[in-house]
């Protein structure tokens, strides 16, 4: 339900992202309407934006001028268009050409352009006035993720009652590296606008407390950052989750669990099913995972009977080169494995280039034997964890690379550095054979994990520390 929204918005709760989390679409009558984004991060927020009557500031997409605020499913949404160009170099640039690839280890080169900078701060300050003007007096603001690090500092320039918290979904990078962007000192200030700044792991978090230290010169202790004017700004982790209960039961639903022997069926009733599933990004690792399947079908261990392997692969910023590149070069493969590989009817691999609704991916998820997760660099990977909820029998197998956040959670799983391929290689293949009992005892730790770390626990913590850096603010603004 769409519905437009009263003028008068002073929000007590505003969350401020890049996009909304609510995706166009065209109705069977032809007319226009949005359906809520897939993913975990509107699941957790809504509870909270409804308890506050908050709002949430976004992009919604493509290039149309400026629209009303709406409220669609009880969320009450801004809308914050952007230009061709502030498209371009500010969400395809900066963000995903610069930063990006950046944060992540140096996945692929970085490119470093004045005007994508003095874009990303057009848009960064324009996000910031909307915060501004929406935000009741006394009120928090909660700011999302890479594209967005300058907002805090530019609010609270304009806004020094409102309490404001960041949270960063993507890596934080070491300094070697967070070094080379020549407007490191300004995405630092940016950040320190906080008075929370929230990061996936502990070690991202002593990453940017270092660099504070070194960089801007602020005096530090543990994770409190000492600003000149005496406030304090903390910085620690809030590992994020998903909603381990919602998918859970979802994976145990009829339609879900006949879909799911469907899809088996469909398969050519392998033995095994391997899956993938990531948005088309170099960081994921998904060629040399590929290779290390094909490479464990060429080397004699199982062939297109025994097993075969589903990889989904989300299109994802396909405006970008390197994006535009590693399509190619999968696509490339994947036609090579089977042609290598495949029978008449049988490929090895699977390729599905295209994104989900949630109860077909539950579906895939309780049909994969053995799930492949092998990004080089990543926050998190929330895919690790849907997988794990969806396992309702406490079976299948998580192979996970020890450079996914979600590693540091999941210690059960068959982690793997991704560039080593032959260690990959026999990861898959312990998983191919690992016993039932073996799975029992690495699958419940994993879902007792999930359960009691999901998605609501995390917003509730990141919530209560910023209440508390609140009460800690107000006393310094008290005369
Ligand atoms: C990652 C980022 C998000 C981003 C999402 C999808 O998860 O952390 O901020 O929204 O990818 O990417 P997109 O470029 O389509 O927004």
């Amino acid at each position: 339900m769409v519905k437009s929204m009263k003028a008068d918005l002073h929000a007590d709760l505003v969350v401020v992202a890049n996009r909304l989390p609510v995706d166009r679409v065209t109705n069977p009558d032809g007319s226009q309407g949005w359906r809520t984004s897939p993913g975990g991060l509107v699941t957790a927020i809504e509870p909270v934006l409804n308890d506050n009557d908050g709002v949430w500031i976004g992009w919604p997409g493509g290039t149309d001028e400026a629209m009303e605020p709406f409220t669609d499913n009880g969320l009450h949404l801004v809308p914050l268009s952007m230009s061709e160009q502030e498209i371009e170099e500010h969400y395809e640039g900066f963000s995903n050409a610069t930063l990006w690839p950046l944060y992540h280890d140096l996945a692929a080169r970085p490119e470093f352009h004045r005007e994508w900078w003095d874009t990303y701060q057009r848009v960064n300050r324009r996000f910031a006035e909307k915060a501004a003007e929406v935000a009741a007096e006394g009120g928090t603001v909660w700011v999302h993720d890479y594209q967005l690090q300058l907002v805090p500092a530019m609010l609270r320039e304009l806004r020094p009652d409102l309490t404001i918290g960041f949270y960063l979904h993507i890596p934080f990078p070491p300094g070697e590296l967070f070094q080379q962007l020549p407007w490191r000192r300004q995405i630092l200030e940016g950040l320190l606008g906080a008075d929370l700044v929230g990061f996936q792991l502990a070690g991202a978090a002593q990453n940017f407390i270092r660099l504070v230290r070194q960089r801007v010169g602020h005096k530090t202790h543990r994770d409190l950052v000492y600003l000149p004017d005496g406030r304090t700004v903390r910085a620690t982790a809030f590992p994020i989750s998903i909603d381990a209960r919602g998918l859970d039961e979802l994976s145990r639903t009829e339609s879900v669990v006949k879909r799911s022997e469907e899809i088996r069926e469909a398969l050519g009733n392998p033995r095994k099913v391997f899956l993938g599933v990531d948005r088309l990004d170099y960081t994921k690792g998904i060629y040399a995972r590929l290779r290390a399947f094909a490479e464990v079908i060429a080397d004699g261990h199982f062939d297109v009977d025994d097993a075969v392997f589903v990889q989904v692969a989300v299109p994802s910023r396909e405006q970008v080169e390197t994006y535009k590149v590693l399509r190619d070069e999968i696509e490339r493969l994947v036609g090579r494995i089977n042609g290598d590989h495949g029978k008449l009817g049988q490929p090895a691999i699977h390729y599905l280039h295209s994104s989900y609704p949630r109860e077909e991916m539950a579906a895939l998820y309780r049909t994969a034997d053995v799930m492949v997760v092998t990004p080089y660099r990543d926050g998190m990977n929330l895919v690790a964890k849907e997988y794990v909820a969806c396992r309702a029998n406490d079976d299948g197998a998580l192979v996970l690379s020890e450079f996914a956040g979600a590693a540091d959670e999941l210690r059960q799983a068959w982690l793997v550095n991704p560039y080593d391929l032959n260690g990959m290689k026999q990861a898959l293949l312990d998983a191919y054979r690992a016993e039932d009992r073996e799975l029992g005892r690495r699958m419940r730790a994993m879902r007792k994990t999930i359960r009691q770390h999901d998605v609501a626990a995390w917003a509730d913590s990141f919530m209560s520390s910023l209440a508390e850096v609140r009460g800690a603010h107000r006393k310094t603004l008290q005369p």
